[in-house]
């Protein structure tokens, strides 16, 4: 699929990783639709961007009547990018100098509701569309934790589940002409990763064999990669500079 002039939906716009993937998609002659669940974020956006031929659109991924909303307000789409996502990192239990503290149920439930309902709401959403109408690709965010990642109990579930919703989808779905791949990045040079301890950053760029983070437009890259290449689909292309956990 070439990418210009295609209508392409990506989530968590506001800032990191949605955020490049949605102004490189631009460049490259996209009519990008970035949402995100902050108001502020898509305002900043929407100024950076008053030139581009981008929408901005306040949506929550993890309430389907905000999603419904937004996806029927649009005539077409023909990529959606599910990006959004947050983390809520803390051992599963630790018990330290008589001290015992555990992952609470809420910060489990709101990242599986986020991360992974919210990935099934949008494609579900999208994939309507798309095969209503002339097919599509969707791309989900997964990350180098979908195999399991200290520190990161929910997370890591959300991510697996989202890798075996896109392969359970790329066979579903092809028959609508529409193709679903993940990327799972490993330590990406975002808020969320400076948003670690130092050195629990230290101790993981260490295990990295390149020795560095990954750079967002290295991430985006893959995006149009998997755009263009009609032959992708049900596969997560890992981009993680070696680091597979
Ligand atoms: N492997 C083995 N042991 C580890 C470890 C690791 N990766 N990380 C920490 N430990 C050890 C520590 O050395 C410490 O040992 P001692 O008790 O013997 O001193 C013990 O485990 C407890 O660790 P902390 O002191 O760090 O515990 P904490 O409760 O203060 O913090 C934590 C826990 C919040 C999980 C913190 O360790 C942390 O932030 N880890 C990084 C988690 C991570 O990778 N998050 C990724 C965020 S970015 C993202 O998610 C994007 C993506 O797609 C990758």
């Amino acid at each position: 699929m070439h990418i210009k002039n295609k209508h392409c939906v990506v989530t968590g716009a506001g800032r990191g990783l949605g955020k490049q993937i949605a102004i490189d998609l631009a460049k490259q002659g996209a009519v990008v639709h970035a949402c995100d669940i902050s108001d502020e974020a898509m305002q900043n956006l929407k100024d950076d961007n008053s030139n581009s031929s981008m929408t901005f659109h306040v949506c929550n991924v993890t309430d389907e009547d905000s999603v419904k909303t937004m996806f029927a307000g649009l005539a077409k789409i023909d990529v959606l990018v599910n990006n959004a996502g947050i983390t809520r990192d803390g051992l599963f239990v630790k018990v330290k100098d008589g001290t015992t503290t555990t992952m609470s149920l809420e910060d489990f439930q709101s990242v599986l509701n986020v991360n992974l309902a919210g990935v099934f709401i949008c494609a579900r959403e999208a994939a309507t569309k798309m095969a209503e109408g002339d097919g599509g690709v969707i791309i989900n965010i997964s990350s180098v934790s979908r195999a399991g990642n200290f520190g990161q109990t929910n997370y890591s579930a959300a991510k697996a589940g989202v890798d075996a919703m896109t392969v359970t989808w790329s066979k579903e779905l092809a028959k609508y002409k529409i193709r679903c791949a993940a990327i799972a990045p490993g330590y990406i040079n975002t808020e969320m990763v400076a948003a670690i301890k130092p050195e629990a950053l230290d101790r993981i760029t260490s295990q990295v064999p390149l020795k560095r983070l990954g750079e967002m437009h290295e991430i985006s890259r893959t995006v149009s990669f998997i755009i263009e290449n009609d032959f992708i689909n049900g596969k997560i292309l890992e981009i993680d500079g070696g680091l597979r956990i």
